[in-house]
């Protein structure tokens, strides 16, 4: 997929750089993201709005993966920037995103970080519960500018892969209840308070969703709310946020269907419900991440140890594990994967892909095809860069990976390698013993 192809000496070549010698160059674990493809999956987003016409914003979620030079990819791609802590605000503006396209989500934003995004003009605070609307109302002060902000909403719409759960009431953690007074409250709470200006509303309905079902849904519960607030207010929103959460495939398993497919459905919805309520078409905002960066990532690992347990399986050792992907051990996701090194080569058996973490679980693929592997040999697998290094961890202290973009033949080094010495940074010795 993407400019992933097999070169003449049968290595993985991304990018038109050849996967061995990045791997040679900066060492393994290595993860490496195919910039054409991200920019691919970022025009298709806006592309598909721009066709039906409509005002939209294309938010990348950041979690997926932050770093400053994807923050300016993002920026280069005309894209908007969700962040959830001030942690990702602080690498984008260190990026130099724009903060009026930047987004400030979270359940429990502390009031440095609410009060570094008004500090530097984000252009919206999605405002999640009771607590942080006074923290807001406390931070602007009596005479302070309004606060653009959207209310996150419930809708009690769970969208999981294929399934979705109608709830009356969700039970989670994030957001405004819908269906139980609490979007109201919040509401009136916000209109009266000159701290605020109420551009819409937010929702998102989950992760990883193969099918448009769910975002009808969440966009009908929306606007009925949004028609009621309208009637007995006058409030007309200019944005309504559908939140992230359009699935790719990791393995034959998954069957996504085209970003453009999920735009078409969302927009023809919002326009039905906008005209139904009588209210005038909103601005449709989304949040994507994995969809964005998640096919774009592939991490190169060198192949170790073998362990063969008579008649039942092989283990096969990387020197990487659920310290850089902890997705198989946390939600026993899977994946697919190639030698870098003889893509094609024959005398295939069946493996299991462990990594070097001192646990059981640090599994990273169960039962996979490869070629007849020798320690030195390289590992590529794919679909590493949603939720790949930004889960990244130092467990048994491995240093995290370095992370590298490619495009047109280039290859450009955009994280560096932890090393040992950066491990033990933070580190402060016993205090010296007093002699007695
Ligand atoms: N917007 C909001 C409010 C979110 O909570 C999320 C993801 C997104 C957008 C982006 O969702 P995406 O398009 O990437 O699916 N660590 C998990 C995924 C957690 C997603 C959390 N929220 C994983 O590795 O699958």
């Amino acid at each position: 997929h993407g400019t992933s192809r097999v070169n003449e000496k049968g290595h993985l070549e991304i990018g038109g750089v050849d996967t061995v010698e990045l791997a040679k160059t900066y060492g393994t674990p290595l993860y490496i993201y195919d910039v054409a493809l991200i920019r691919a999956r970022a025009r298709a987003f806006k592309g598909a709005f721009r066709r039906h016409g409509v005002q939209a914003q294309v938010a990348y979620a950041s979690k997926a993966f932050s770093s400053v030079a994807m923050v300016q990819l993002a920026a280069e791609e005309q894209l908007s920037l969700d962040v959830v802590s001030g942690g990702e605000l602080y690498t984008a503006l260190a990026g130099g995103f724009p903060p009026e396209r930047i987004h400030f989500h979270g359940n429990n934003k502390s009031w440095d970080e609410l009060a570094m995004a008004l500090e530097h003009g984000v252009g919206c605070i999605v405002a999640d519960n009771f607590y942080e609307l006074e923290l807001i109302e406390q931070l602007v002060g009596p005479s302070g500018r309004a606060v653009p902000v959207l209310l996150r909403v419930t809708p009690g719409v769970e969208a999981h892969t294929h399934d979705y759960i109608l709830t009356g009431q969700e039970d989670s953690k994030f957001g405004f209840d819908l269906n139980n007074g609490q979007a109201d409250e919040a509401f009136r709470r916000v209109m009266a308070s000159a701290a605020f200006q109420l551009l819409g509303v937010h929702c998102h309905i989950g992760s990883q969703i193969f099918e448009t079902t769910g975002f009808v849904l969440a966009a009908r519960k929306v606007f009925a709310k949004l028609a009621e607030w309208h009637k007995t207010c006058g409030f007309v929103p200019a944005v309504v946020n559908l939140g992230g959460g359009f699935g790719i495939r990791y393995t034959d398993e998954d069957d996504p269907i085209p970003v453009s497919a999920y735009v078409d459905c969302i927009v023809d919805e919002v326009k039905t419900q906008a005209e139904v309520h009588q209210l005038p078409m909103p601005e449709i905002w989304i949040e994507p991440g994995r969809s964005l960066v998640g096919d774009a990532g592939t991490t190169i690992y060198t192949i170790g140890s073998r362990k063969e347990v008579p008649n039942v399986r092989t283990y096969i050792a990387v020197d990487g594990g659920m310290s850089d992907n902890i997705r198989p051990a946390l939600y026993g996701a899977k994946y697919e994967a190639v030698l870098a090194n003889r893509v094609l080569g024959d005398r295939m058996e069946v493996v299991s892909i462990a990594g070097k973490c001192c646990e059981s679980g640090d599994m990273l693929i169960w039962d996979i095809a490869l070629p007849e592997a020798k320690p030195g040999d390289y590992l590529a697998v794919f679909c590493t860069g949603a939720y790949g290094y930004s889960m990244a961890n130092n467990y048994n202290r491995l240093p995290r990976p370095a992370v590298v973009f490619v495009e047109n033949g280039d290859a450009q080094l955009v994280v560096k390698r932890e090393t040992y010495e950066d491990l033990i940074q933070y580190d402060l010795p016993l205090k010296a013993k007093v002699n007695q």
